[in-house]
């Protein structure tokens, strides 16, 4: 795991945006795994703004978001699949038919969670998968005692996730219980990982979920079993981490990081 420590939050999103379109440029096939939130939502600005001003090529890539809520049809605007298509599908050019969110609607949700997870075999695996925390340490809607060798499942949402979550529903009985998430295990097999968090409400769970021990409770903290995983935060999201010299040491000098700095 390696850490990134950027001044700010703009900062931060920039340089995730940055590390994408380096991957998407260098494989335009690219198999990218997608996060929501509002974290994500300076991400996607920023990739849509390199699409516009640098022709940022979507074309070929194909997304797989991490989760969806139980219950909620595609057009709903609260939606994760909604989410997408505003705040990066429809701006860019991606075909729309290479983006694929979990399908909360399903029938036979079991069924759908195996046929999601096939999915993402049948494209190869995902090549760089997007990643935000909750306050709980939650990756997807991985809540507390998420096995590390979760599949994608069905997983009811936990209570400071609804808490962090009701606020973007009208009222917060419309907020789904239920979620359709990648697990743990999923997540682990993307063949790197990027994860983001800003802001002091998420200082603690960064540094749990880097520095602490590796605990199904936290399901960030599996990461540490990742083989290319890098963590980009700022500063006020860096205040609780015990290595942030040696981190930013690392950030300044290594020469895999030249070009981002
Ligand atoms: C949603 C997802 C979640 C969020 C996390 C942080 O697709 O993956 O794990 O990334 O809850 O959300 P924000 O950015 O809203 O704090």
């Amino acid at each position: 795991m390696e850490v990134i420590i950027r001044p700010t939050a703009d900062a931060a999103a920039d340089l995730v945006a940055r590390i994408i379109a380096k991957e998407l440029r260098g494989n335009p096939n690219l198999v990218l795994g997608l996060a929501t939130g509002r974290t994500m939502e300076s991400v996607y600005a920023r990739l849509v703004r390199l699409h516009r001003e640098e022709q940022l090529d979507f074309s070929l890539c194909r997304t797989f978001n991490l989760d969806e809520y139980v219950g909620l049809p595609a057009g709903d605007r609260y939606s994760y699949r909604h989410y997408m298509n505003q705040h990066l599908f429809m701006q860019v050019n991606i075909d729309l038919r290479n983006t694929h969110l979990p399908d909360g609607m399903a029938d036979n949700l079991d069924f759908e969670c195996a046929r999601y997870e096939e999915q993402i075999s049948r494209c190869g695996g995902i090549d760089l998968q997007l990643l935000g925390i909750g306050r709980a340490g939650h990756l997807g809607f991985n809540e507390p005692l998420s096995a590390l060798r979760s599949r994608t499942r069905v997983k009811a949402l936990a209570p400071l996730t609804r808490a962090q979550n009701a606020p973007y529903f009208d009222s917060p009985d419309q907020m789904p219980l239920r979620a359709i998430t990648m697990g743990v295990g999923t997540i682990l097999d993307a063949r790197r990982c990027l994860l983001m968090a800003t802001d002091t409400e998420k200082a603690d769970i960064v540094a749990k979920a880097v520095e602490g021990p590796i605990t199904a409770m936290i399901s960030a903290t599996a990461l540490q079993l990742h083989a290319r995983c890098n963590v980009v935060v700022d500063e006020l999201a860096a205040s609780d981490l015990l290595g942030s010299d040696y981190y930013r040491w690392i950030f300044e000098n290594e020469p895999e990081w030249d070009a981002f700095r």
